[in-house]
């Protein structure tokens, strides 16, 4: 029998390829837009989690447009980022609380400052742009709230293919088919997220009962300019490449924390390996070359 899962945010490009890898083993229920439910509306929140047999909640909604929440910022607590990722969470923690559901939260990685050589689970959060403020809010209500809970972080996610929105690998790949020019950043460092990788780490965090903050990240941290020859590459495309520092790439845009390097040795020691950028790349070019997906 299928587990009952009741989840946001899983029509998003992480939340649908984990509906697609895991549907087999779980019974996914979907509140969203969608399905007729916003979480920043507390009462149709409570509606659904009352209606629900789950006992495991997936709360993935958020507003993930890291610039577009930095123009939220003016209007502070009336705005759609802080609503969504602030109010929306609060509701959830709450509706899990009152129905004693286990609540596993997806954050991130802004929410540190990119001033350490990297980041371990338990290193302070110090976020720099209001996006990572408020999914920092978030992780803050969640382990306030005294329930079963996970904190599970994530940081730049790509898959093979999903047409509603790009991540960064399909962004730069339709740019470079297009003899785009593109501008690398030598100055930063990121870690990608194969997100086959993370519904496989799912699979296993939803059936066990682990408790407390996990980073379900890559397992290569580099520059974008690394990963830009590396996508070339393994992609066999060639295009202009103009290397550029931080301050030129970001200006007028949100600030980005210079190095997020995250530790993923907490789920690797429960036995589940992430992918470096260079095996993830490989796998997604054998799923659009096979098209497995
Ligand atoms: N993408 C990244 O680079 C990244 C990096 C680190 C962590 N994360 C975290 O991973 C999670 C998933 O990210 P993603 O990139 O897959 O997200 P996404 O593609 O931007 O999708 C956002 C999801 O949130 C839902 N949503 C937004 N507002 C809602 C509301 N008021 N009520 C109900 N649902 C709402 C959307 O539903 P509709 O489709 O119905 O609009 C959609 O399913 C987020 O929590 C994010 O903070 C993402």
């Amino acid at each position: 029998m299928k587990i009952p899962i009741l989840g946001t945010g899983l029509s998003g490009l992480v939340g649908s390829r984990i509906m697609e890898l895991l549907g087999d083993t779980f019974e996914f229920t979907d509140l969203s837009f969608a399905t007729g439910i916003d979480i920043t509306n507390s009462e149709q929140v409570v509606e659904s989690f009352q209606n629900s047999s789950a006992s495991i909640v997936l709360h993935m909604a958020a507003k993930t447009d890291v610039d577009a929440c930095e123009d939220d910022k003016i209007f502070g607590e009336e705005g759609p980022a802080w609503l969504v990722n602030v109010i929306g969470t609060q509701n959830i923690v709450e509706a899990a609380k009152k129905f004693n559901k286990r609540l596993v939260y997806i954050s991130t990685d802004f929410v540190f400052d990119g001033t350490q050589d990297s980041y371990a689970e338990d290193d302070t959060v110090n976020p720099l742009n209001w996006y990572g403020y408020t999914k920092s809010e978030g992780e803050k209500l969640v382990k306030e709230a005294e329930i079963r809970f996970m904190i599970v972080r994530l940081s730049y996610p790509f898959r093979a293919y999903y047409k509603e929105k790009a991540d960064f690998v399909r962004r730069i790949i339709e740019k470079a088919e297009k003899k785009e020019k593109l501008f690398a950043l030598t100055d930063h460092i990121f870690t990608p997220t194969f997100i086959d990788d993370i519904a496989s780490a799912l699979d296993l965090i939803l059936k066990k009962e682990l408790q407390g903050v996990y980073h379900v990240v890559g397992g290569q941290s580099l520059t974008p300019h690394d990963a830009i020859h590396k996508i070339l590459t393994k992609f066999g495309l060639a295009t202009d490449v103009e290397s550029v520092t931080r301050e030129v790439f970001f200006k007028n845009r949100a600030f980005r924390p210079r190095n997020l390097a995250l530790k993923n040795d907490k789920i690797t020691k429960l036995g589940i390996k992430m992918k470096s950028f260079d095996e993830g790349l490989s796998e997604i070019e054998k799923q659009i070359h096979n098209k497995l997906i």
